[in-house]
């Protein structure tokens, strides 16, 4: 199914802490089957704020059982979307949801019992909460833990929810919080989640042996340490999953400069076919220049984005014939881009820097040319 947007009334805005509100929507019976969506998963949502049309994803954190589509969303400082959510919307706006779209998910099994380890900072715990939710009422014999990171107590997300889990899975669920900006007698639950709080936290309550699932959602250091630990601990990349909401400089495309565009205009061009929705469209991109994405949207089409910083994955495609290079890639798998997979708002068509691992050819840079196809979020090909 291809990510779409419809539009979806807003059910309740219900405040989680001080910065942040949780938002449900109200999804018509014809399009339960659309919003189905798996724990992990994120939803991307389009408003026009200030007159500007703004498009911001948001993870799910409902538990696949729930019943129910809500996602969670933190202000953060100046923030165009997040400080309206928070501000402004009201039950009843009717507002544009994009599709469940995301790989920060693993497959569920009744008949499985797993160690989950899931560790979040801040609103990382969204997607957090979801696949804990949905591994507790899913997978009886499975365990999960999580290890959460704020700065404060009255900051912490979920906080009621959290401690009802841990009533409700008694023996099954745990959480451990580690505050930054309060102290703590017990040295282990206070500062940043860091490669020493991990491992005190492996020496003391994980047997990171026995842990079969790790999922880490916050800010990009947290979310290194946590994968080079896992990795020393010889746990393997299917093992070890992560979601960024965030680059350090938030990664957003920074929009083309004039001289940028004059020097695109002359210099040497590609042609690229897209395919999306059955649709082809074909267009001249410059090389070395703009992303594919931005390039087929000067075409007029259509095609689904969110973040544009290579961190959402909302815009990948399939490069099928010739080749695109990605300047960052936060979402993609190794095997995916080793399959051929592009995350749209990252690659141009130069077909000289090669960084990203496809099978290099050597083509006439004259002749150059780029076939994309839109296609499944979750992995499937449909073209
Ligand atoms: C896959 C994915 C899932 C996400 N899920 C969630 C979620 O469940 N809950 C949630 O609250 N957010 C989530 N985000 C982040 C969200 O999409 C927005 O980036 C965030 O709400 C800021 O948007 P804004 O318009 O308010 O800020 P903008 O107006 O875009 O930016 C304002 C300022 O904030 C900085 N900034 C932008 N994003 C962040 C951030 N995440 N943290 C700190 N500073 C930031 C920018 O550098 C800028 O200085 C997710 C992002 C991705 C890619
Ligand atoms: S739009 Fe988010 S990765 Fe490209």
């Amino acid at each position: 199914m291809r990510p779409k947007f419809h539009s979806l009334k807003v059910k309740d805005v219900r405040r989680e802490s001080r910065d942040c509100v949780s938002v449900a929507f109200e999804v018509p019976a014809e399009l339960t089957e659309q919003y189905k969506f798996k724990q992990g998963q994120y939803l991307t949502l389009r408003e026009t704020i200030g007159g500007e049309d703004l498009r911001r994803s948001y993870s799910i954190c409902s538990g696949i059982h729930d019943n129910e589509l809500r996602v969670a969303i933190k202000e953060v400082k100046n923030g165009k979307f997040s400080g309206w959510v928070n501000r402004e919307l009201k039950a009843g706006h009717v507002m544009q949801v994009m599709t469940p779209t995301g790989h920060f998910t693993s497959e569920l099994n009744p008949a499985q019992s797993k160690n989950y380890l899931l560790i979040a900072a801040g609103s990382g715990i969204t997607p957090i909460m979801s696949i804990a939710r949905s591994v507790l009422q899913t997978e009886p014999g499975s365990e999960v833990t999580i290890i959460f990171g704020n700065r404060l107590f009255h900051s912490i997300i979920f906080r009621d929810q959290l401690e009802d889990m841990k009533d409700q899975y008694l023996g099954r669920f745990r959480v451990f919080h580690v505050l930054s900006g309060e102290p703590n007698e017990v040295e282990l639950f206070s500062g940043r989640i860091d490669h020493y709080k991990i491992e005190g936290f492996c020496k003391s309550f994980i047997q990171i042996d026995k842990t079969d699932e790790v999922f880490v959602c916050g800010p990009e250091p947290l979310i290194r340490t946590v994968v080079d630990f896992m990795k020393e601990k010889k746990l393997s990349d299917q093992q070890i999953h992560f979601e960024l909401f965030a680059t350090p400089g938030d990664g957003q495309a920074a929009p083309t400069s004039p001289s940028k565009e004059k020097s695109e205009e002359q210099g040497s061009k590609c042609s690229v076919t897209v395919v999306y929705d059955g649709q082809e469209t074909n267009f001249f991109m410059p090389m070395n220049g703009s992303s594919i994405l931005d390039a087929a949207q000067k075409s007029g089409m259509d095609i689904p984005f969110s973040c544009k910083g290579g961190m959402c994955c909302t815009c990948r495609a399939h490069v099928s014939e010739g080749h695109a290079n990605m300047k960052v890639n936060y979402a993609l798998e190794p095997g995916e881009v080793e399959m051929g997979y592009v995350l749209t708002c990252q690659a141009d068509a130069n077909y000289r820097k090669n960084h990203c691992g496809f099978r290099q050819t050597l083509i006439d840079p004259r002749s150059l040319k780029l076939s994309i196809i839109f296609c499944d979020p979750v992995g499937v090909m449909k073209d």
